[in-house]
């Protein structure tokens, strides 16, 4: 399953206020998930959104402008070369005089106009100049989703700052079809539009300064969830709290920070990007999108194995027959698949080591396997209650030998290890500094 980006769907009078006089620019694909774009639009207007739209040629084949216009009370955007259009208020001006821009349905071709700037009509031509990052929320058939084409398109979004709401995975429009696919729904959407609207103001207000200043930090938290079927899955007791006091730190120390996380029950911390996956491939493919970083951090408690065939439907309880057996299949390692690329591998990559015994030795066999830099290894035995509790006793695991902390809480363990992130990368610039120096006066020479 590929690029879900879970949003709860909640919404509370917090969540009102939080979009408030916001001005959206809605870009409606031509999907047949467009439909969906009147419910959301009413929903906007409701919370005191302003809402523009433009709509593609397609999309009007499957919404009329005139429904639009009346349930926004603007009129509809659709011609590049309309006269009036754009003496009136320009494609320029239609894509800065907005707070987000939300492509909905973001459909293979508009996607992949996004990801190679083409702008040959009203709405390519208002993404390509705009000032900002697009909110984008794909709908279209899973095999069209999967396709590599699109896949690379939706990964070079990404590198360009681009956000994402969905797709989801479930039935298809048509038959018999089944998968990642589906346009986020109503709620989904809206809290990503808050999240987006939330993380720019973070954004402005953003510290610039700080040892990790102009970092970019990437953190792994909370356990995986591995369906079984429908309603059951396999997990463990992680509680995301070694992780998300990780990501705050690094905020705190003024990088930019995004944090992908399994369930848990923690809020997002405040500024820090939160990407919320529930499987180990989820977390992968979330992981590599993250890319590029500076430090990568892996502290979530990722499932080794999952079930090899997931149940479509409950497994049921047969009277007189034996407990079904569960056949597993291991999980991608996503540390070790970061660790070991070749290219755009983050500077400093740092992996987490759950033992219960022989934890030094375990763990430093494990740095070396998975081909990181540093290891930070905890006792998981049932007695430490380190995991899913607030304190935590490490060892901080390098190549050349290891150092043992004593027991803190665990944003103790957090400040502490972004200040040793700090340092690795305060002793690297000033090296380069030396060389530097060595070079010009040896240039001189
Ligand atoms: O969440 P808390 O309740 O606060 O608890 C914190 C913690 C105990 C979960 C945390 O401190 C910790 O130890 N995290 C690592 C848990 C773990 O899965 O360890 P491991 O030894 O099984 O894995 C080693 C490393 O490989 C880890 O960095 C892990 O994220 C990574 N991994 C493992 C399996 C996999 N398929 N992919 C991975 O990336």
């Amino acid at each position: 399953m590929l690029g879900c980006r879970r949003i709860r769907p909640q919404h509370t009078d917090e969540s009102i206020s939080r979009v408030e006089h916001k001005r959206i620019l809605l870009i409606i694909g031509g999907g047949i998930a467009a439909y969906k774009c009147l419910e959301l639009i009413r929903r906007l207007r409701e919370r005191g959104v302003g809402v523009r739209v433009v709509m593609t040629t397609a999309a009007q084949q499957f919404i009329t402008p005139l429904s639009v216009s009346a349930l926004t009370n603007e009129r509809v955007f659709t011609e590049l070369f309309d006269l009036d259009d754009e003496s009136e208020i320009g494609h320029v001006r239609l894509s800065r005089d907005a707070d987000v821009i939300l492509v909905a349905p973001a459909t293979a071709d508009l996607i992949a106009k996004m990801a190679n700037g083409l702008a040959n009509d009203l709405a390519s031509s208002v993404l390509l100049a705009s000032d900002k990052p697009p909110l984008i929320a794909p709908a279209m058939n899973p095999r069209m989703w999967l396709k590599p084409a699109t896949q690379r398109n939706v990964r070079q979004l990404y590198a360009d700052g681009a956000r994402f709401v969905g797709p989801e995975t479930g039935e298809m429009a048509e038959r018999d079809e089944a998968g990642p696919g589906r346009l986020a729904e109503v709620p989904a959407l809206i809290e990503a539009i808050e999240e987006m609207t939330a993380s720019d103001r973070s954004a402005r207000t953003h510290s610039s300064t700080g040892p990790l200043h102009n970092r970019h930090v990437v953190v792994t938290s909370g356990p995986t969830h591995e369906p079984i079927d429908p309603v059951r899955y396999i997990a463990n007791r992680s509680s995301g709290k070694q992780g998300h006091a990780i990501a705050a730190a690094a905020l705190a120390a003024g990088a930019r920070v995004t944090l992908i996380c399994g369930p848990v029950n923690l809020p997002d911390p405040a500024g820090v990007e939160t990407i919320k996956v529930e499987t180990a491939a989820e977390m992968l493919f979330a992981a590599e999108r993250a890319l590029p970083a500076d430090i990568a951090v892996f502290c979530a408690a990722v499932a080794d194995w999952r079930v090899a065939q997931q149940g479509t439907q409950k497994i049921k309880k047969q009277k007189g027959e034996p407990a079904p057996a569960l056949e597993l299949v291991p999980n991608p390692d996503i540390l070790r698949t970061i660790a070991k690329q070749k290219k755009g591998r983050p500077e400093l990559v740092i992996g987490f080591a759950a033992e219960t015994e022989k934890v030094i030795e375990h763990a430093s066999a494990k740095l070396k396997r998975k081909g990181c830099d540093w290891i930070v290894a905890n006792d998981v035995s049932a007695e430490t209650g380190i995991m899913g509790g607030n304190r935590n006793s490490v060892h901080l695991i390098r190549e050349d030998g290891h150092e043992s902390w004593p027991e803190l809480s665990k944003d103790e363990v957090a400040v502490a290890l972004v200040k040793e992130m700090a340092r690795e990368f305060a002793v690297a610039e000033e090296k380069t500094q030396i060389n530097k120096t060595m070079r010009a006066k040896t240039h001189k020479i």
